[in-house]
């Protein structure tokens, strides 16, 4: 029930710059952040991502001082992803399981220099790892067979947590993955690594500049469709989310982000369980792609969508603008 006008003038409270900020309804900063950050191999090495300037990959000397940056600026999780060489991917992703990979090297790093003061998100899925590029093992006609990649999600998994992980971040779709992982953590004495499943993930033009991140862009043949949801559904993302529930997710991630954001309007409304979203790397692009071109201005491109995310009903948001998002939030 509202008076009408002149009486409400709902331009009266934006009238001066105190009243927007007493009446603004959402509020985000630096603790609403999670940084992905790319592991390469060598040492002293910066590789910029060319799909995605201002980001760079960097050998695992290297990583702690970037984990160390975001404890500066108040941002309390980052995730991983390894650029895997060449050599080192084969079919079946073994390198996924060897404590001594890319990842595992840099949790290590991050948590002897940072301990507690900063939390290591992992991904869990074999793409960067299989030399086709897929999430999981393939069957003679390239399908991703579901139970026999579960049983190796789990083996990845635990490796990540006797590495130090904080957090499991399953991100490949197979069914009844969460459930295997959380019952292989509690087996195995891990009853406090968090597991936030990536459990809307879609199939999506936006994953383009990540896959050049990884290495596994030029691999890949066909496509993920078969187990990323398509993008037309939406119930069925409430459906997704259900069953990561009832296998012990402690949170859920939609992905994409911007595209998807009904989605996470719709799954904050429905279940009591903290929500997070992805801004990909093709969000990242399209955003430096617009200030560079002309089109807007890079950094209030930036914050508009990131209020988004939390008008919508996220708890946090993983963004490779993190670190520059950080920065002008504060001050
Ligand atoms: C791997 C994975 C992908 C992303 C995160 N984890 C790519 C994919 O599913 O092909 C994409 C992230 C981004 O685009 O920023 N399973």
């Amino acid at each position: 029930m509202t008076a009408s006008y002149p009486h409400t003038r709902l331009r009266r409270t934006r009238a001066s710059a105190w009243s927007r900020t007493l009446h603004r309804e959402t509020t985000l900063s630096s603790a609403d952040l999670i940084w992905p950050l790319f592991v390469t191999s060598g040492n002293g090495v910066e590789e910029p991502v060319a799909s995605l300037p201002g980001v760079s990959r960097w050998s695992v000397d290297l990583i702690a001082a970037r984990a160390k940056e975001a404890v500066q600026l108040g941002i309390p999780l980052i995730a991983l992803f390894p650029n895997t060489p060449a050599d080192r991917r084969s079919a079946n992703g073994a390198e996924a399981l060897d404590p001594d990979n890319l990842m595992c090297s840099a949790i290590k790093a991050i948590k002897d220099a940072c301990g507690e003061e900063i939390g290591v998100l992992t991904d869990v899925a074999l793409d960067p790892y299989t030399s086709h590029g897929q999430d999981g093992l393939i069957d003679d006609a390239g399908y991703v067979i579901n139970d026999d990649t579960v049983a190796v999600l789990v083996d990845q998994a635990l490796n990540q947590a006797e590495a130090g992980a904080d957090v499991i971040a399953p991100s490949d779709m197979m069914d009844g993955r969460i459930r295997a992982i959380r019952t292989a953590l509690e087996m195995a004495s891990h009853p406090n690594v968090q597991i936030m499943s990536y459990a809307a993930k879609y199939a999506s033009a936006f994953y383009g500049p990540f896959r050049d991140a990884v290495g596994s862009g030029g691999l890949l043949k066909g496509d993920k469709t078969t187990y990323q949801m398509d993008p037309a559904n939406g119930d069925e993302a409430i459906r997704e989310v259900e069953l990561d529930i009832a296998e012990g997710a402690d949170s859920v991630m939609v992905k994409p982000g911007l595209a998807y954001l009904d989605i996470v309007y719709r799954l904050k409304q429905r279940f009591n369980i903290p929500v997070f979203a992805y801004q990909v790397s093709g969000e990242y692009a399209m955003i430096e792609a617009a200030q560079s071109v002309g089109v807007g201005d890079r950094d209030a491109l930036l914050m508009e969508k990131l209020i988004a995310f939390k008008r919508a009903g996220c708890s946090g948001i993983l963004t490779y603008h993190a670190p520059v998002a950080a920065r002008l939030l504060n001050g």
